[in-house]
């Protein structure tokens, strides 16, 4: 946080994503406050509650209006207003093409090994391009100076970039890609390749969670664009503009806000344990997210199923809660997944079942932060089995929710969290079987192993939290500013 500080002195500071941090919906007239299930927003919001500035984002709530002064302006965290929210409002077209299709049917598939084939239309490419414009417009009316600092976020705002550096030469401009980057044969699949290498190339920093996608980025750019790659400063010049790419691995708070007001472990388990009509001697598992098709929920699902065919003692005494909140239903993909995994816990509940005990408990709802952190406070093990992501904040949830310095974690190798979290139980979840088995380690772990993994896993955590992720990335803008400014003096 001092970091933060030192690098920003009186900079304007703004923000832009598609997700906003509250989202206000209208109950009757009064105002209902949501959290949004997103990994970025769990990261980036103390950030802003730190450094206070403007967070440019999506106006997805039913209180559309009603909230705002005549700017579209709202002071958030409500309880204690230190930053302002700008929502851009869209139609539901735009939506439907920027959103949905160009982003969550053509980037995200592309992005992420899924197997689920990306579809590009060209009516979305326009909303696509139409939508970063606006988006674009709005950040330069809101910038108060010529040289402020625009942090953009994520694959919803390739040409953002590259549209605020033709209107504000001087700016700084941080995009962070949250999700992976694909290998150059993979992103050629693209028809815009082009045109979206040449927006993120507006940046002066461009970060990703791991060197592997920063990599393929740069292969990317050696393959479909005219520029110069140097490779050992990890940068690409295209014209009078550099950019750095550089793995900035994102994190979170530490301490967590959501940890405040946690009652003990026992109490936690204790009250997890009651609402899922669980006995107080069962075991319990527990996984945390969005209902996306990678994230392998169905996939765990069968890891269950192995368990209890290959370790039959833990009939009756484990359970798995899946906590999924609904994300992009429109979209078929979307559907499709939750009926998979529903299919999959009923199979497995029906066939291992009893009369008072189930060994799957999915609930596919939304659930707020205080909620997850308990959920996450009383399990025995916390199951994260992407098939691909490009962090996965979950995990590194779970071991700050872990102040008593027990539970285990079990990790897809598929996740950038696996990078750093070496203590966790890595798996494989293309390999069911092998993803059964590290359920049954986990469960007969001992107590010491388990606190000295979780230890582990905390201090990593908490020395690479998000004043770290974000520190860093400041403090490299500040030093390409001191060196083009050194430059420019000499020439
Ligand atoms: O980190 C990837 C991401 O797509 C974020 O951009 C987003 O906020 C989050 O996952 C949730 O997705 P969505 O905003 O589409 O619900």
């Amino acid at each position: 946080r001092t970091l933060l500080r030192s690098e920003l002195p009186n900079a304007e500071i703004l923000v832009v994503s598609n997700r906003e941090p509250y989202i206000h919906n209208d109950d009757d007239g009064q105002i209902a406050l949501q959290r949004p299930a997103s990994g970025l927003v769990t990261a980036l919001e103390p950030i802003m509650r730190a450094c206070g500035g403007t967070w440019v984002a999506h106006g997805s709530g039913s209180a559309d209006r009603l909230t705002v002064d005549e700017n579209d302006h709202i002071q958030v965290p409500p309880e204690a207003p230190t930053y302002t929210l700008r929502r851009i409002w869209l139609s539901e077209e735009e939506q439907d093409g920027y959103y949905f299709g160009l982003a969550n049917e053509g980037l995200w598939p592309l992005c992420h090994i899924a197997f689920v084939r990306p579809v590009f239309r060209s009516s979305d490419w326009e909303h696509y391009v139409a939508v970063n414009r606006k988006f674009a417009d709005a950040v330069v009316a809101e910038c108060k100076t010529t040289n402020p600092t625009v942090l953009i976020q994520d694959y919803h705002f390739a040409l953002l970039p590259a549209m605020i550096r033709e209107k504000l030469p001087d700016a700084t401009i941080i995009t962070f890609w949250h999700i992976p980057w694909p290998n150059p044969e993979v992103f050629s699949i693209c028809p815009w390749k082009e045109e979206l290498l040449s927006g993120l190339l507006g940046s002066s920093i461009l970060g990703f969670h791991t060197q592997f996608h920063c990599l393929n980025f740069l292969e990317s750019v050696d393959r479909f664009l005219e520029c110069h790659i140097d490779r050992e400063r990890s940068n690409v010049r295209a014209g009078n503009a550099t950019t750095l790419v550089r793995p900035y691995p994102i994190s979170i708070e530490w301490p967590p806000l959501a940890l405040a007001g946690q009652p003990p472990v026992p109490e936690c388990r204790k009250r997890i344990l009651e609402r899922y009509g669980l006995k107080p001697s069962v075991r319990l598992a527990v996984g945390v997210e969005r209902f996306d098709y990678t994230k392998g929920i169905a996939d765990r699902f069968r890891a269950v199923g192995s368990l209890l065919e290959r370790h039959p003692e833990w009939i009756e005494r484990f359970t798995l809660v899946q906590v999924a909140a609904p994300t992009r239903s429109r979209l078929e993909a979307y559907r499709d997944t939750q009926v998979e995994a529903q299919n999959q816990a009923d199979a497995i509940n029906n066939r291992f079942g009893t009369d008072n005990w189930k060994p799957i408990i999915l609930v596919p709802t939304h659930h707020e932060p205080d909620e997850v952190f308990t959920l996450f406070r009383a399990a025995d093990i916390c199951l994260v089995s992407s098939l691909h992501d490009g962090m996965n904040l979950v995990a590194k949830e779970f071991v700050a929710a872990r102040d008593d310095e027990d539970g285990v974690l079990i990790l897809s190798t598929f996740a950038g969290a696996s990078r750093e979290l070496h203590e966790a139980l890595i798996v494989n979840p293309y390999d069911i079987q092998a993803m059964g088995e590290a359920l049954a380690d986990g469960l007969s772990m001992p107590a010491e192993q388990r606190r000295d993994r979780m230890r582990l896993m905390r201090e990593i955590v908490g020395e690479h939290n998000i004043y770290f992720w974000a520190g860093r990335m400041l403090l490299d803008a500040s030093r390409i500013r001191k060196r083009s400014n050194l430059e420019r003096q000499i020439a």
